[in-house]
């Protein structure tokens, strides 16, 4: 039976980034993973750039664009590596990145470059990799430590580190493997639920919306209630089932079932103001006036739904104009559910943070850790759930 140091079960961003760390420390380290291919969530991410992190992350609260159970978790190891970190290492390999929007790093190139670095770390800390390879059975013997049947044979290890992601995209290799490990040993987990996800409506309800599939525009989208209220200003972009883009994808984090989203789609025009002023200066049609304020296919489709809003904006009642621009300024709806785990970017919830160390990410299990994506912490879109991987792999690789 072979025996290493560490062995380390997912070869995604977390796993290979751990697996590199620790085996650039001396430990002998195998890399484990089902798949054939590296990282296919890297691959994909940021429409195939992967955008690797966020810069905005802010060093006295890094926690603040995460989610968890336990908001705190995360701070140690975001804190102990930081973008800054992550940039100068994919500086090290002469990869160029540009930033798109909101502190969002992408590869200029290619997702592949940044595969092609944390393979490269690997290789340098003489890492072995196993792929594809299943994992069978995970078990603790007398002596504390793991042995694990794999499809290539038994192997054993003092320590086990568990970065097999969160359940999205199945069709690329996502199983409940992690969440299954944590229950064999009696930790708890925070039910997991997608993340970063599109939103629908039921059929009847989203007909007057239908043909507005494919328009995208600015908008302020909130949901929660006076105490846990938070909102986004990003982009929205309509589908045929409902709504996604930037923003709702951002909101769907939050979001719980049966309540509400609100959101404003002229968040940069005071609305009573312009229509008031087109009133008393124009005969053209509202649906026409209107265009000149929000996109015009959004405009047709808002003064459908209501026969008052169907006539020049000169003989339009206050009230009537009243209500188009609080109902264009608070659209409030209630999505019927998401699209779920075959469109969400991320899985929330997983390993429950208050049976981990958040200084080494291992469990109340001697010798099993879990980074990345299986742990409850989600980040919000825009390079922080791979900053959470990378953050959280490293502590556990300087751990091991
Ligand atoms: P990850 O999912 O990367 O890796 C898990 C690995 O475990 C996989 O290789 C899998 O094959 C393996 N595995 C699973 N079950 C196994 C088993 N039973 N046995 C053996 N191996 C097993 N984030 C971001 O910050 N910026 C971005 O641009 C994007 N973009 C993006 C786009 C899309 C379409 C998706 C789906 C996701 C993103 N993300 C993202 C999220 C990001 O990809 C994600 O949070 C990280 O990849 C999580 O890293 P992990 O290593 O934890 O899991």
């Amino acid at each position: 039976m072979q025996d290493f140091d560490a062995i380390v079960i997912g070869a995604g961003a977390a796993g290979l980034f751990c697996a590199g760390v620790a085996g650039q420390r001396g430990l002998r380290v195998l890399l484990l993973d089902h798949s054939e291919k590296v990282a296919e969530k890297i691959r994909i991410s940021g429409g195939g750039r992967a955008n690797f992190t966020n810069r905005d992350i802010d060093p006295r609260a890094p926690h603040k664009h995460f989610l968890s159970e336990n908001p705190n978790f995360c701070r140690s190891a975001l804190s102990r590596y930081t973008p800054a970190d992550f940039i100068a290492l994919v500086q090290k390999y002469g990869i160029g990145f540009h930033e798109k929007h909101k502190g969002q790093l992408f590869c200029d190139r290619s997702a592949e470059d940044l595969i092609a670095l944390l393979l490269a770390e690997c290789e340098a800390g003489g890492v072995q990799r196993w792929q594809p390879c299943g994992v069978k059975t995970l078990r603790v013997g007398i002596d504390g430590s793991y042995q694990i049947d794999t499809e290539r044979g038994t192997v054993s290890s003092r320590a086990v580190v568990v970065a097999t992601g969160g359940l999205s995209i199945p069709k690329i290799g996502a199983t409940d493997f992690g969440y299954r490990m944590a229950k064999q040993f009696g930790l708890r987990i925070v039910e997991p639920r997608p993340g970063l996800v599109p939103l629908t409506f039921d059929g009847d309800a989203w007909a007057p919306y239908t043909d507005l599939a494919g328009l995208a525009l600015p908008v302020l989208i909130e949901t929660g209630d006076k105490k846990s209220r938070i909102s986004f200003a990003e982009d929205l972009l309509f589908t045929h089932r409902g709504l996604s883009g930037p923003a709702v994808l951002q909101i769907s984090s939050y979001w719980r079932e049966g309540t509400p989203i609100r959101i404003n789609l002229a968040p940069e025009v005071d609305l009573p103001q312009a229509l008031a002023r087109a009133k008393a200066t124009s005969r053209k049609l509202i649906a026409n006036e209107l265009a000149t304020l929000v996109p015009s296919r959004l405009a047709d489709a808002w003064v459908a739904q209501d026969k008052d809003w169907q006539r020049p904006i000169s003989e339009a009642s206050d009230k009537a104009l009243a209500r188009l621009a609080e109902r264009l300024a608070r659209w409030e709806l209630v999505p019927t559910g998401s699209e779920g785990y075959k469109k969400a970017e991320v899985t929330l919830g997983g390993v429950d943070t208050r049976d981990l160390s958040s200084q080494t990410m291992e469990s109340k299990q001697p010798g099993l850790y879990f980074i990345g994506e299986v742990v409850d912490v989600t980040g919000w879109l825009g390079g922080y759930n791979f900053q959470w991987a990378w953050a959280s792999a490293h502590a556990c690789g300087m751990a091991l």
